[in-house]
């Protein structure tokens, strides 16, 4: 029989590479080749070289495109072999305090907390530890107190993950569930700042935004829309799913009272990391969904907010790896480079005839490029990307490509997906 482990890498591979399957002691020997990172001064020297070398990092095949890192990201080296150390040393049981292991779904886990605190900008008691965006959304849209009536005002850009937590209040409790429009694309952050503005009400008691949305990658002027919210009495909520890695992120300085995060996309941190933000002012304000020990102490902070039993620590030691990964490269370095890609993509895009849904503003933008291409079917597109060229682009109905362009992307690698994109629109165009 197949051991657990082997089946989920085989069957993905399978999937992926149609009878090429990378097998776990493939895999485990990859991760364990130690590739050094590519030395500090060779930044300075050839840009270029030393994104190539840090592109070594990465278990993607060479031959693989994968410009789909909005969806996910696939964490490097440096963070799988965190992952794999930490499996092997905690599944020996034999830590120091015998209470160690069994109370780890109740831990502080400031060890992790810590980095990550100062990473994006607030303190550990402000830092709840859960698996992703949208487990954190659902915190938030079930833990407040509204009465029925009361409104959330979203974007027409939320994700399910940030919507739905949301319409299920509302079905179930009466909330009421407004929108403003993101034009495609806006122009300015005053394009948003005041639709957000017209379509606040008597009612309104919570914005939940998007900080990059997934439909079309636009950064929201969250500061603008925080320091609104506070002027009215409102509280302000962002789902930050993309920002964390692909640009700096100061929650202090956004001055927003809730915000959430999926650092598996473009921090590569592993899957099923992610955060909560609460801010220490309105903590009091927000009900646990989940209760175990510890909901009713006030003085556990936004730890309270962590204990949903037993955990996955050593996904945790991957977090914190790969917080560790960004900063030894930088991470104004790792936005200039996301930009200096995605610029390029937009421009190749729009040069071809895409109809660019991203902003021309650059504060409005960063890692994500969304276009239109009609008559193009994006799902054809999508599948032959794949199976003809090995690259992974990602949209939505009918003809919207979205274009990720996370910094371990080679130029040339960005040329072989404009090549087959033109490939793709000859044959059907004829
Ligand atoms: C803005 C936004 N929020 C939430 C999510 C959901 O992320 P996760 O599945 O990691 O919770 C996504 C995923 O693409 C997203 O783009």
């Amino acid at each position: 029989m197949l051991d657990r482990r082997r089946f989920l890498f085989s069957t993905a591979a399978a999937a992926a590479f149609a009878g090429l399957p990378l097998s776990s002691s493939e895999l485990q020997a990859q991760v364990d080749d130690h590739q050094p990172l590519p030395p500090k001064d060779l930044y300075d020297r050839d840009q270029e070289a030393y994104w190539s070398e840090l592109r070594k990092q990465f278990v993607i095949p060479a031959d693989e495109v994968y410009l789909n890192n909005g969806t996910v990201g696939s964490s490097p080296r440096p963070v799988l072999r965190a992952i794999m150390e930490a499996y092997r040393v905690t599944e020996q049981m034999a830590q120091d305090d015998p209470e160690d292991y069994p109370i780890w779904g109740y831990g502080a886990w400031n060890e992790f907390r810590d980095p990550l605190a100062a990473f994006v900008g607030a303190t550990r008691d402000e830092i709840a530890l859960v698996r992703n965006a949208t487990e954190a959304n659902n915190y938030i849209a079930n833990g407040l107190e509204m009465q029925a009536g009361d409104e959330v005002l979203m974007s027409d850009q939320e994700h399910p993950g940030g919507e739905q937590p949301w319409l299920l209040r509302a079905k179930r409790y009466g909330v009421v569930v407004k929108k403003y429009q993101i034009p495609l694309p806006p122009k300015s952050p005053a394009d948003i700042l005041n639709r957000v503005s017209d379509a606040i009400t008597p009612r309104t008691r919570i914005i939940f935004a998007s900080h990059i949305t997934t439909v079309t990658g636009v950064v929201q002027p969250v500061k603008e829309i925080a320091a609104l919210a506070r002027s009215k009495g409102i509280l302000s909520a962002f789902d930050g799913a993309h920002v964390i890695g692909m640009m700096p992120l100061n929650l202090h300085d956004i001055g927003c009272d809730m915000y959430t995060c999926s650092p598996h996309k473009w921090l590569q941190a592993p899957k099923g990391s992610g955060f909560l933000y609460v801010r220490t002012d309105i903590q009091e304000k927000l009900w646990n969904t989940i209760a175990t020990e510890g909901w009713q102490e006030p003085e556990l902070k936004a730890e309270r907010f962590q204990r949903i039993g037993s955990s996955n620590v050593p996904i945790l030691a991957g977090l914190r790896a790969s917080i560790a990964l960004a900063q030894s490269i930088g991470i104004d370095r790792i936005e200039r480079r996301h930009r200096q890609l995605a610029d390029r993509m937009l421009a190749e895009m729009t040069k071809r005839g895409a109809e660019s849904w991203t902003s021309p503003d650059p504060t409005l933008r960063c890692a994500i490029v969304t276009v239109n291409v009609p008559p193009l079917k994006r799902m054809e597109m999508e599948t032959w990307m794949w199976k003809q060229k090995k690259i992974r682009i990602r949209g939505g109905e009918p003809s919207k490509l979205r274009l990720s362009t996370p910094y371990y992307l080679l130029p040339t690698d960005m040329d072989r997906f404009l090549a087959s994109f033109d490939e793709f629109k000859r044959q059907n165009r004829a």
